[in-house]
């Protein structure tokens, strides 16, 4: 009988930790509930001790998501765990992952601690979770650069005092699959009771080897846990990418032999709702749920693929959930049918008043575009969601003037804690002349390091959907904005991003 590989999510942890991808409670809990449609096993709902922000999400993730099991990262101390256990305490099932540096330059340049110190610690840490919960995994930090000798004594001791999981974390992406393997392999055959637990792989992909090193960790070390993420999101090159991780495996099931819970045809639906929600948009080219994925451009392609789809397709686009883009309501559907695809796609709105919200954003968008499509009313949602979150500035409407030869002029209108402003500006282009305008009022001073147009769905007709990545003082954030006029989703970017920065939510990050 196939072994089954238990499919971790960090999307929204180790995600999060993307610079401007901070999501708010509601859009954590729209993913959550998403990667529960999904079938992952354990969902990583957040850090609790990082920010209040984050506590209340994964404690409202705890009483939202009841199948898979929800967990919270806390470094390796009481306060942390605590903090960690009081935010899961109304779980189904609830895990509690706790995690210490165990590379000497960690432990010496970061830490600055002795080995000795740092494995105490561990220990400690591990028997106090396990006062709140029989689900315990620990994370030696910078696994795959630590010393073999100094995890075997660190990884027997928490296994004495009852962790479940241990993780081999590769964090800054420097593993090499073969060598990676291999050193798990090693801790697994060397320390004591290594088969009382699961072991778990978690990689980055500074070098692109990510998922690489994941599937290596799973076949050579005996890895039964991969730890990973929609889209790939994650600190700087990002995290296994969750949808390659599961489609090799299933695909290439003659090799590896594996079975996991994870309902593929929801695939593209989550990758759509995490890009759509966090601004990351997903490459043309990414495999599985990249726009081209399953276009076949070259002729001969084409040709063979009329003859027999499986010349040059190896996964069909259906497996994945591609088939879901379809026109579900227009222009005359009711408030019924708006409500029941809203339950169809896994939306929960709080209140009938948010209902009627959306639905009268929904049939303002009837009004300009005759198809509505799924994504449209994921974005219509989204935006909804963000206008009730942080309200400090909201698009109210705009006027822009472009002609050739005339430099591109704006009047924009929107409010500032509910006071209605009128401000113009000009610029080399259209959205330039209203980020002009909008600065020229609110004098923000913020840095746009990208702006980036996507077509939500296909066709002319299609609304775009746009990123506005701003710095101010440190701080990263994503603004996404969605209209068919591409002037208004940026100017509705621009401003949800100043909301995010107005918003001031800081809070600590776990590599820190
Ligand atoms: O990359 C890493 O080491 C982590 C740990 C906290 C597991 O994310
Ligand atoms: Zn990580």
């Amino acid at each position: 009988m196939a072994d089954k590989l238990i499919i971790f999510d960090t999307t929204l942890r180790d995600g999060e930790q993307s610079p401007g991808a901070s999501m708010t409670k509601d859009e954590k809990i729209r993913i959550a509930r998403q990667l529960e449609r999904l079938k992952v096993d354990v969902i990583e709902a957040g850090f609790a001790a990082a920010s209040q922000g984050d506590f209340e999400s994964i404690k409202a993730i705890s009483l939202a998501v009841r199948e898979p099991i929800i967990c919270s990262l806390s470094r390796a101390n009481d306060k942390d765990i605590s903090r960690a256990a009081e935010a899961l305490a109304g779980a189904q099932r609830k895990r509690i992952h706790t995690f210490i540096a165990t590379s000497p330059l960690h432990m010496e340049k970061k830490l600055r601690m002795t080995p000795d110190q740092v494995l105490e610690q561990a220990i400690q840490s591990v028997r106090f979770a396990r006062s709140f919960t029989d689900d315990v995994e620990f994370s030696p930090e910078d696994a795959s650069r630590s010393d073999v000798d100094f995890l075997c004594r660190i990884i027997e001791a928490v296994i004495k005092e009852g962790a479940t999981t241990i993780n081999f974390a590769d964090t800054v992406g420097y593993g090499v699959p073969e060598l990676y393997g291999n050193m798990l392999k090693t801790l697994r055959e060397r320390i004591p009771n290594s088969d009382k637990v699961i072991w778990s792989v978690h990689c980055h992909n500074d070098l692109g080897m990510a998922v690489a090193n994941s599937l290596a960790g799973v076949m050579i070390g005996g890895a039964r846990q991969v730890e990973c993420t929609i889209n790939g999101l994650g600190e700087r090159a990002g995290n296994t990418a969750l949808e390659e991780i599961v489609m090799a495996v299933r695909t290439r099931k003659d090799y590896f032999n594996l079975d996991f819970g994870i309902d593929t045809t929801q695939i593209v639906a989550t990758s759509k709702l995490v890009s759509q929600i966090t601004g990351f948009t997903v490459q043309p080219n990414k495999a599985v749920v990249g726009a081209n994925a399953f276009a076949h451009a070259s002729g001969i392609h084409q040709d063979g693929i009329l003859k027999a789809r499986d010349t040059y397709e190896i996964m069909r686009a259906e497996d994945v959930g591609w088939a879901a883009n379809k026109i579900v309501l227009g222009k005359l559907s009711g408030r019924n049918a708006f409500k029941q695809r809203l339950q169809e796609l896994g939306i929960a709105l709080e209140s009938e008043a948010e209902v009627n919200a959306a639905f009268t954003r929904f049939k303002e968008l009837a009004d300009k575009k005759s198809e509505i499509f799924d994504e449209d009313i994921m974005s219509l949602v989204s935006d909804e969601s963000h206008a009730h979150e942080n309200e400090y500035y909201r698009y109210v409407s705009l006027a822009q003037h472009s002609e050739t030869g005339e430099r591109p002029a704006a009047k924009v209108v929107f409010s500032i804690e509910g006071s209605e402003v009128t401000c113009e500006g000009n610029g080399n282009g259209p959205v330039d002349a209203i980020v002009n305008a909008i600065e020229f009022k609110t004098q923000s001073g913020a840095e746009l390091l990208l702006f980036s147009v996507n077509a939500i769905t296909t066709g002319t007709q299609s609304q775009g959907e746009v990123t506005m990545r701003l710095s101010k003082a440190g701080r990263i954030v994503n603004g996404v904005g969605a209209d068919p006029d591409i002037v208004v989703a940026s100017a509705k970017a621009y401003l949800s991003a100043l909301n995010k920065l107005h918003s001031k939510s800081d809070k600590l990050n776990p590599q820190i």
